[in-house]
């Protein structure tokens, strides 16, 4: 397992993150656009900068890739240590003011999932996760639903920040999980998607298009819960292919054949026209 100071610094991190966007939520923040719809507030540099200053401070022989500044040059080859950061996962919702956001941030060793940590810090939720350590939520085990069929499933996803350009794709595979599953959601942080795949809250999960900084914490905590995370066609899993399926084991498949039969009738449709 990996040395305890790693998950201790994650989860000071984090927690760190979530008191400045509590603090900034009730003080005021700036709002800037990146694209047409996809927004960047003051919040999300100023979390960015703590967790940077920290790593920097305590381990300054490591990689950091994090959404605002990238991975910064550090003129030497890569390190067997990255730290993957989200400083705030639910830009959109926290910019309108909807309580459903965190912050994430994951560690690779020599290129693996190692250890993770998501803050919620409107629920006050915590989830962590170490590679053969299990996963928890304020210090609980995590496991995922029994949930056996997709009918019977509660169900989630996103959108990325161009679905003005996909929205035909997007949205036909929502309907197509719709008319499949009992309800599907769309709450709008994917990190604390797979945290209540991972707590059992929802049953399955799909997105398309994300980054690593969405999913590098949160595939660990759903694969310590004894979930099961793959691609969206069924490939092994992996933070940089930006898709992913992950449930509870029992209806992936099922949630596979929901994408496989989407994909190929969409194919047929399009030979055709
Ligand atoms: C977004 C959220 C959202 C997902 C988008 C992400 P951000 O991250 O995780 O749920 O659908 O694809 O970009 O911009 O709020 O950090
Ligand atoms: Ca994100
Ligand atoms: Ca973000």
């Amino acid at each position: 397992m990996a040395d305890p100071v790693f998950l201790a610094t994650a989860v000071e991190i984090v927690l760190r993150a979530g008191e400045i966007q509590l603090e900034r939520r009730a003080s005021g923040f700036r709002v800037q656009k990146k694209g047409a719809i996809d927004l960047v507030t003051e919040v999300d540099f100023e979390c960015e900068h703590m967790c940077r200053a920290i790593l920097a401070e305590r381990f300054p022989d490591h990689d950091v890739l994090a959404e605002e500044f990238g991975s910064e040059a550090t003129g030497r080859p890569p390190a067997r240590w990255r730290w993957v950061f989200d400083p705030l996962d639910g830009t959109t919702n926290y910019a309108h003011g909807l309580p459903i956001f965190c912050a994430s941030l994951g560690l690779e060793i020599d290129g693996r999932r190692e250890v993770g940590a998501i803050y919620d810090p409107t629920r006050r939720e915590l989830f962590t996760a170490e590679r053969g350590a299990g996963a928890y939520v304020n210090g609980l085990p995590l496991v995922v639903s029994q949930t056996p069929r997709l009918l019977d499933a509660l169900l989630v996803t996103g959108f990325p920040y161009d679905v003005h350009q996909k929205a035909q794709d997007l949205v036909g595979l929502f309907g197509a999980f719709l008319g499949r599953g009992r309800a599907v959601r769309r709450l709008g942080s994917a990190a604390l998607d797979l945290c209540y795949v991972a707590a059992g809250r929802f049953d399955g999960f799909w997105e398309q298009y994300l980054k690593p900084w969405d999913v590098a914490a949160g595939a660990l905590v759903v694969e310590e819960a004894r979930g099961r995370i793959t691609g969206m066609d069924g490939s092994p899993f992996e933070a940089a292919a930006g898709h992913l399926v992950a449930s509870n084991g029992h209806v992936h498949d099922d949630m596979l054949a929901v994408i496989r039969e989407f994909r190929a009738t969409r194919a047929r449709k399009g030979t055709e026209d």
